[in-house]
């Protein structure tokens, strides 16, 4: 197999992206003019899989990237897509789409440095620096150049993960999972629906409603439903959870499901109960189950 190419990346919020610019030109870097882009995260993916549509052409992007926050190294694939409209759809219908990132991008270089000054729908401005590799390099020079360039261009803290994970890590994505999953939920003896959504490192989502039973007991939760279709696709880890319910505009989960949850979350991650566009509390599992029995307690 052929290797991948790599980058050193690191990305950080913009305040003042007029400023960034003209700090940019003023270094020497060129003006490669403005993009529109639309990336589309597929899901079940190793590493991340994504379309990439812009002005002049389709990419299909295969890439790892450690979510560290300092400049990382990522390694990717890049394959030209002639029919972007059909490998779009094929890849929703076989893999799902995770998230959708629009934005609008101003691109300079420097150098073998690619400067990017993003304004990302719904998420604000940022700038990238993307120092592409010699396929044989080291990448000490590519590291060294970043570091530089981010001192002159005086970037704020370094942002880890990707767009696409600021935007899942969003509430109203998971909400909406979950609201959606809700719909589908078999209430037959309470009439009580109600959807839970479970964010995992890999980025999927993993989505239950409630089952009830006529036996009453049998029933179970929505967040025990989307337990199993986690655990099934064969991860182990929650990073985030959502619950909605119909009849309810802030459902808290129920004394079990907090310790189910535990099992698979820890005290920071972050619980959204509320609605899509609607009321929203936010909280953590350790807010929600203090001094939990966990497996200290069995050490
Ligand atoms: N229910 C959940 O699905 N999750 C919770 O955390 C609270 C309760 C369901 C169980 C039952 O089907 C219905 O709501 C009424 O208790």
């Amino acid at each position: 197999m052929t290797p991948p190419r790599r980058n050193v990346e690191i990305k950080a919020r913009d305040a003042d992206p007029a400023a960034t610019l003209e700090r940019a030109l003023a270094l020497g870097a060129s003006d490669e003019g403005v993009l529109r882009q639309r990336d589309t995260y597929f899901g079940r993916a190793r590493g991340r899989l994504k379309l990439r549509e812009e002005d002049g052409g389709a990419h299909l992007i295969a890439y790892v990237r450690p979510d560290a926050g300092e400049a990382r190294t990522s390694a990717y694939r890049l394959a030209d897509v002639g029919d972007p409209t059909a490998v779009r759809e094929a890849l929703d219908a076989a893999l799902g789409t995770l998230v959708v990132v629009d934005k609008r991008r101003h691109l300079l270089l420097y150098e073998n440095v690619r400067i990017h000054l993003d304004d990302v729908e719904g998420l604000g401005s940022f700038v990238e620096l993307e120092g592409v590799a010699a396929p044989d390099s080291d990448l000490s020079g590519e590291h060294a150049l970043v570091d530089r360039l981010r001192s002159e261009l005086g970037l704020s803290e370094p942002v880890p993960g990707s767009y696409s994970d600021l935007l899942l890590d969003a509430p109203q994505a998971l909400l909406a999972a979950a609201d959606a999953a809700m719909r589908n939920a078999y209430a037959r003896y309470s009439d009580f629906k109600v959807g839970a959504a479970l964010r995992t490192p890999s980025g999927a989502i993993h989505v239950g409603a409630n089952v009830e039973n006529v036996a009453y007991p049998q029933g179970q939760c929505a967040e025990a439903s989307a337990i199993g279709a986690l655990v099934t696709a064969g991860e182990r880890e929650i990073t985030a959870v959502a619950v909605v319910a119909e009849k309810l505009d802030v459902c808290p989960p129920c004394g079990g499901c907090r310790q189910r949850l535990s099992e698979f979350a820890g005290a920071d991650t972050p619980v959204y109960l509320g609605r899509p566009g609607g009321p929203l509390q936010a909280t953590t599992l350790g807010e929600l189950l203090p001094l939990a029995f966990d497996e200290s307690a069995l050490a």
